[in-house]
């Protein structure tokens, strides 16, 4: 993304769901590491796996396809031409410097108005959801856009499980904060206030279309796309669907996002896609749909909360989206 101030359906798996996609243990920790969990959650082992998913869960799924009749990007589109700022700034850059992140273990921070907070395991935090693959466009704020198969779990479910209190209005996100391992973190001329914080009002994050992903086109995350647990909220611009969650707030104050922060008059917090209201510096009528190239432009319109109108179009109703952007 660029800155203006810098001048250097419900959830388809109507079927019933087979145990083989349960997200399943790879193997048992010490006493001691599954020891070092400062809360149980409820319903949950005491027992924790390290490490990322099991490989296996990403078998069977139910799939569902909400961008039918529009080509899947190809996987290596997918993985290489990435914004992950806290790898440099390039499109390349995360492809070729994420994996210098550890991902294994992972743990996440659950704090604020809920009913569960503590420090989990990932494995812990998300055992026992039911995994599905969606297929969702992602359109990016640059004006270029991808279809994902993303799998993973409605954010519902997990935030059902951490019992927000009735007065907790939202929930925010932050990536993990580990400049030793990302390079885009130690640059001098970054314009993000680190670490990368995004949010949702709560009504957004309990729609049933909106993700928390561990995994696409079959298989693990790759980090350079968020590894271990990213969300997805599709029919809002790419920056929302934060990556490598390692802190979860719940709050009933709406806090600024790193991109608010960054250039407020072009990053709101809503950030729905609105090809009415352009940015102040390009037009949003339009998006290049990837890959594409300088003859095969592959231009095509952009359609209002990305395609996704009729599911979500009733969460803003009343609001002005030129004020609300
Ligand atoms: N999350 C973090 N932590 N850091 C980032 O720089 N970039 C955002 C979003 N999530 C970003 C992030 C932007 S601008 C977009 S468009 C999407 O990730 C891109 O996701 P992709 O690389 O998987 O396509």
């Amino acid at each position: 993304m660029l800155i203006k101030v810098k001048s250097n359906s419900d959830p388809l798996s109507s079927e019933i769901t087979p145990e083989s996609v349960y997200l399943n243990r790879r193997r048992f920790l010490s006493l001691g590491a599954s020891a070092s969990v400062s809360l149980s959650l409820g319903g949950m082992s005491s027992l924790s796996t390290a490490g990322p998913i099991d490989p296996s869960v990403f078998s069977g799924l139910n799939s569902t396809n909400y961008a039918p009749g529009e080509a899947a990007t190809p996987f290596e589109t997918a993985s290489t031409y990435n914004n992950f700022y806290e790898f440099g700034t390039s499109k390349d850059d995360p492809a070729r410097y994420a994996n210098e992140m550890t991902v294994d273990p992972w743990s996440v921070k659950v704090e604020g108005m809920a009913g569960k907070t503590g420090v989990f395991p990932l494995e812990d935090l998300i055992k026992g959801l039911v995994l599905e693959e969606r297929v969702y466009r992602l359109r990016c704020v640059e004006a270029w856009s991808m279809v994902i198969p993303w799998v993973g779990f409605p954010l519902r479910d997990l935030i059902t499980r951490l019992e927000p209190q009735g007065s907790a209005k939202y929930v925010f996100f932050e990536t993990l904060n580990r400049p030793s391992e990302m390079r885009g973190m130690r640059s001098f001329s970054s314009t993000i206030d680190w670490p990368y914080v995004e949010g949702l009002r709560m009504d957004e994050a309990l729609h049933p279309m909106t993700m928390l992903a561990v995994g696409m086109y079959g298989k693990e995350l790759p980090n350079q796309n968020g590894a271990p647990l990213r969300l997805v909220v599709p029919w809002k611009y790419g920056f929302k669907s934060i990556k490598s969650i390692s802190k979860i707030r719940f709050t009933d104050k709406r806090e600024k996002t790193s991109w608010e922060k960054a250039g407020p008059s072009e990053y709101g917090f809503y950030s729905n896609v609105n090809p009415k209201v352009d940015h102040p510096r390009w037009s949003q009528k339009t998006e290049r749909r990837l890959p594409n190239t300088l003859f095969s432009p592959n231009r095509i319109e952009t359609r209002m909360f990305n395609g996704y109108a009729e599911e979500v179009e009733s969460l803003y109703a009343g609001m002005d989206l030129k004020k609300n952007f």
